[in-house]
C-alpha cells in the first residue's frame, strides 16, 4: 500500500500529460503476513468469536434454508443463489464422520420486516441496524446435527449474513476426500460505511448484460451495496431512451445491438435490488455527451 501510495502522484501526472502509462507494480510473494485459517469470512465482521469446534456438511438432501418471511422474492432468490453447489463448487459432499450434520439454515428477520421490503429498493440509511445481522452457527436439533441462524432486522442485513455463511465453510485439507466444514461461530456485523460503491463506466467498453451481473454477484461477494453505472459518455450511448431513442440511434457503438434497452436496464435493476444493491445512474449533459451533437445537428 505504501509503495502504491507512492506511485500515485506519478499515475496522475502521466494521465494529466494526456499519455496513459502503465506504471507496474512490484509482486511480491509470499504475501507478507500469516494466512487467515480456512473458513474466516471477509470483510472482517464488527465481532468476530469461532471456537475449534466444527460441523460437518451432508448430502444436498439434508441441508435447507427457511425463514420468517414466506414469498419474498429477496431471501427465496438468495436462497437459490447462495445454493448447495455454490458451497461445494458444485459437487456433493462427503459428510466428516462423527461430526455434527450441519442440517439447516435459518434466517429471521426481527421485527417483522417494516415497510414491505421484500418487494421494496434498498436505500442509503445512516441507521447502523439497516444492513447489521448476528449469525450464529451452534448445535441443533435433533441431536447430532448443527444449524446456522441468521438474525437480521432487514433482509437487506440478511443479505450480508448470507453472504458471510457461505464464507464460513471450508474444504479439508484432504483433497483427497471431498469434505467440508464450518466451525462453532457467532458473530455481530454491521458495515462501516453505508454507502460501499463500485463506478462501472459501460462509455468507454461496453459490457453485455451478462458481464454486469457477474459484476454484481462479485459486488454481493464483498458486500458492496452501490452499483454507480457510468452508462454513457463522448465514447458512446448505448442507454436507449424512450424519450430521446435518437441518442442511442446515433450514439451507441453499434445502434441496435451494442446498447442497453429499457428491459435490459430494468433486469439490471431487479439483480441488483436481490443482492441489496442501489443503481445510480450517471447520464452527463449537456457536457460528456457527443451524441447530441450527432443527433441534434444544425
Ligand atoms: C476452525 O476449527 C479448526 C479446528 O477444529 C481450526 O484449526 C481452525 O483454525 C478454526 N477456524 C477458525 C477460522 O478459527
Ligand atoms: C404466498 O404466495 C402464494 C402464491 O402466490 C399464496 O397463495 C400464499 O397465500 C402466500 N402466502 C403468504 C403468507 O403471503
Amino acid at each position: 500500500m505504501a509503495n502504491f501510495l507512492k506511485i500515485l502522484p506519478f499515475l496522475f501526472l502521466c494521465s494529466h500529460l494526456g499519455n496513459a502509462v502503465l506504471v507496474p507494480m512490484a509482486a511480491r510473494t509470499p504475501v507478507p503476513g500469516k494466512p487467515s485459517p480456512p473458513g474466516s469470512p471477509w470483510p472482517l465482521p464488527k465481532q468476530w468469536s469461532q471456537s475449534l469446534t466444527l460441523a460437518t456438511l451432508g448430502t444436498p438432501e439434508e441441508f435447507s434454508y427457511s425463514s420468517n418471511v414466506p414469498n419474498c422474492t429477496v431471501l427465496n432468490t438468495a436462497f437459490e443463489r447462495y445454493n448447495y453447489a455454490l458451497l461445494t463448487r458444485g459437487t456433493i459432499a462427503q459428510p466428516a464422520p462423527d461430526v455434527p450434520v450441519l442440517s439447516y439454515v435459518y434466517v429471521q428477520i426481527s421485527p417483522f420486516p417494516q415497510e414491505n421490503q421484500c418487494g421494496e429498493f434498498p436505500k442509503l440509511s445512516k441507521d447502523p441496524n439497516y444492513e447489521s445481522y448476528d449469525l450464529l452457527v451452534t448445535e441443533g436439533a435433533p441431536d447430532n446435527t448443527a444449524t446456522a441462524i441468521i438474525t437480521a432486522q432487514t433482509v437487506w442485513g440478511a443479505l450480508r449474513g448470507l453472504e458471510t455463511f457461505s464464507q464460513l465453510i471450508w474444504r479439508d485439507k484432504d483433497w483427497g476426500v471431498n469434505r467440508y466444514y464450518i466451525n462453532y461461530t457467532d458473530i455481530t456485523d454491521a458495515p462501516r460505511y453505508p454507502h460501499r460503491g463500485l463506478m462501472v463506466d459501460t462509455a468507454r467498453h461496453y459490457l453485455p448484460p451478462k458481464a454486469l451481473e457477474e459484476i454484481l454477484d462479485a459486488m454481493s461477494y464483498n458486500k458492496f451495496n452501490v452499483f454507480h453505472w457510468h452508462i454513457v459518455d463522448d465514447q458512446s450511448f448505448p442507454y436507449v431512451s424512450q424519450k430521446f431513442p435518437e441518442l442511442s440511434a446515433k450514439g451507441a457503438f453499434i445502434p441496435g445491438h451494442l446498447e442497453y434497452t429499457p428491459k435490459i436496464v430494468q433486469d439490471i435493476i431487479e439483480k441488483a435490488r436481490v443482492r441489496g444493491i442501489r443503481v445510480i445512474f450517471e447520464v452527463d449533459t449537456p457536457g460528456h455527451t457527443y451524441a447530441i451533437g450527432k443527433s441534434h445537428q444544425g
